[in-house]
């Protein structure tokens, strides 16, 4: 069988099974295996399919624009471009002690920011994972698990070495919340859940003002803060990161989902005239744009594997754009790809390959993985496909998989800077050029994500692309909810938001 190996090794499964991993320098010779020129021909198909002309962006830039300005002008459309009620870009000045609760897709974070001014911070933290199960429970109980890691946040933190508390009596810490699902606001401490993202079903949630259900959890658990704001996580990115840096313009996410926040004129939020609020005023704007183009799906160029994870999903129909490109979905793609070729006896004949037939098991992560490996024989794949689906893989199949694994991280960010471009375009922010802050693991841990994206931005505008960059942002989902925090308990905009507190009117 195999001539030459240079090294071997076994490790045990969790199913208890033993496997042989060996890195190899010929390739296998007893199993069927495509050609490198099948394998060759399946690529060509698959590029076409992921292929994102420069001219098909700009399409969907135009519609994408649309898109933003009809959720700006009418309440409750696909893209809600959501009114925050976080009112104009911080001071940079901002200190003090806060606390953020983070719930975003992944895991839940608790933490404590203390904002120095001059941009600075400092911050301490606490991460929990949540188990699917948490997701799909009731949403009440999701909400008393959030203040149960708080209340032991804030003992841990706020007690001495003899368990006395460093609060004086009646005081209470400010805590901003982020919670990145899109919410209606009609002030900033109040959000009522237009639909769960990113998996996430918990029951009896949408429709509801999760933060009133938090402040019961909060009461609950007798925990000393008080919430002045709930905000989603690009929000609380555009403001950390105009914080550390005034050129910021635009936040945005790519991680479990994607969206993007910017900072707009009171005056062009058609659908909130009627709060009267100042027109010189400023308003951040969660777009939630994850949603665009979702139940007509006019404009995205969906393949049939994108199709599949909508329609296999627990939200068939929405976050269109989402499921194009954010770390949720991106793995499950590509193992759509390697399912079909499995089907039609390309890969892996003679092979169980059972491991790679359950949803969701092929993790963005390993997209990330492949496309990095710097071996010339492709270890870290080999490793990847026998370690956890036990299968054997020749190099002209690790190639493939590696090259797919590139043409659905490009397209991904390709997309991202069709959004990007939209608010560009819409605000005119292209001559004299912007920053964006980005976050995300996607964009923190995938390779070459943001050369992509400026690839992409220069594709759409030309050399005038290069105006616009995106920089790594400062954690906004705890030092953006910090400053945000910190801003309502000063007051100037607390003020503000009680006259508009009489006005009942579901803004969308
Ligand atoms: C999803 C959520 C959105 C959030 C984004 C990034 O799109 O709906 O609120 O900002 O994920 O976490």
């Amino acid at each position: 069988m195999v001539a030459s190996r240079r090294g071997s090794g076994s490790i045990t499964l969790p199913t208890g099974q033993t496997m042989t991993i060996h890195t190899r320098t010929h390739e296998e010779e007893d199993l069927p295996h495509a050609t490198k020129k099948t394998m060759a021909d399946h690529l060509r198909k698959y590029e076409s399919l992921f292929t994102l002309t420069p001219q098909r962006m700009r399409m969907i830039v135009e519609a994408f624009k649309d898109s933003l300005e009809l959720g700006l002008q009418k309440p409750k459309q696909v893209v809600p471009m959501i009114p925050t009620f976080v009112f104009g870009w911080p001071t940079g000045k901002e200190s003090g002690d806060f606390l953020a609760l983070d719930l975003g897709g992944t895991n839940l974070r608790v933490c404590l920011v203390t904002l120095q001014g001059e941009g600075k911070f400092e911050m301490t933290q606490t991460k929990y994972r949540l188990t699917e199960e948490q997701k799909q429970d009731e949403g009440q109980k999701l909400f008393d698990f959030c203040a149960e890691c708080l209340k032991t946040f804030v003992d841990t933190n706020f007690t001495d070495e003899d368990g006395t508390s460093l609060l004086k009596p009646g005081e209470l810490l400010p805590l901003g919340f982020t919670f990145s699902y899109p919410c209606y606001q009609s002030r900033i401490d109040h959000g009522e859940l237009i639909r769960w993202t990113k998996g996430f079903g918990a029951k009896n949630t949408e429709g509801r003002d999760v933060a009133e259900m938090f402040r019961q959890s909060i009461e609950k658990y007798k925990i000393p803060v008080v919430m002045t704001a709930i905000i989603n996580d690009t929000t609380g990115t555009l403001i950390a990161s105009h914080y550390v840096n005034p050129k910021t313009k635009i936040a945005v996410i790519f991680g479990t989902g994607c969206n993007a926040a910017y900072m707009e004129d009171v005056k062009n939020i058609d659908k909130i005239k009627e709060l009267k609020i100042n027109e010189q005023d400023q308003m951040a704007i969660n777009c939630e744009w994850g949603a665009f183009d979702s139940f007509e799906h006019e404009h995205l160029p969906r393949t049939k594997y994108d199709m599949i994870v909508d329609e296999t999903s627990n939200k068939p129909g929405e976050q269109a754009f989402e499921k194009l490109i954010s770390g949720r979905y991106l793995g499950e793609i590509l193992r759509l790809v390697i399912c079909e070729l499995i089907d039609e006896g390309v890969l892996f004949l003679g092979q169980e390959t059972y491991k790679l037939e359950t949803p969701y098991v092929f993790e963005t992560a390993f997209l990330s993985l492949m496309e990095s490996d710097p071996t010339d024989e492709l270890l870290m794949i080999i490793g990847i496909f026998t370690h956890f689906f036990a299968v054997e893989t020749t190099l002209a199949e690790r190639q493939f998989f590696r090259a797919l694994a590139m043409l659905i991280g490009r397209r991904a960010a390709r997309l991202s800077a069709c959004g990007i471009a939209a608010i560009v375009g819409k605000m005119d922010y292209l001559d004299e050029g912007c920053l964006v802050g980005a976050d995300g693991s996607l964009y923190n841990k995938y390779p070459g994500f943001a050369d992509r994206v400026h690839e992409g931005l220069i594709d759409i505008f030309g050399e005038k692309g290069r105006n616009i960059k995106t920089v790594h942002a400062e954690d906004g989902s705890g030092v953006g909810s910090a400053i945000i925090a910190g801003q309502e308990r000063r007051g100037p905009i607390s003020a503000c938001i009680s006259r508009f507190m009489e006005i009942s009117v579901t803004l969308g």
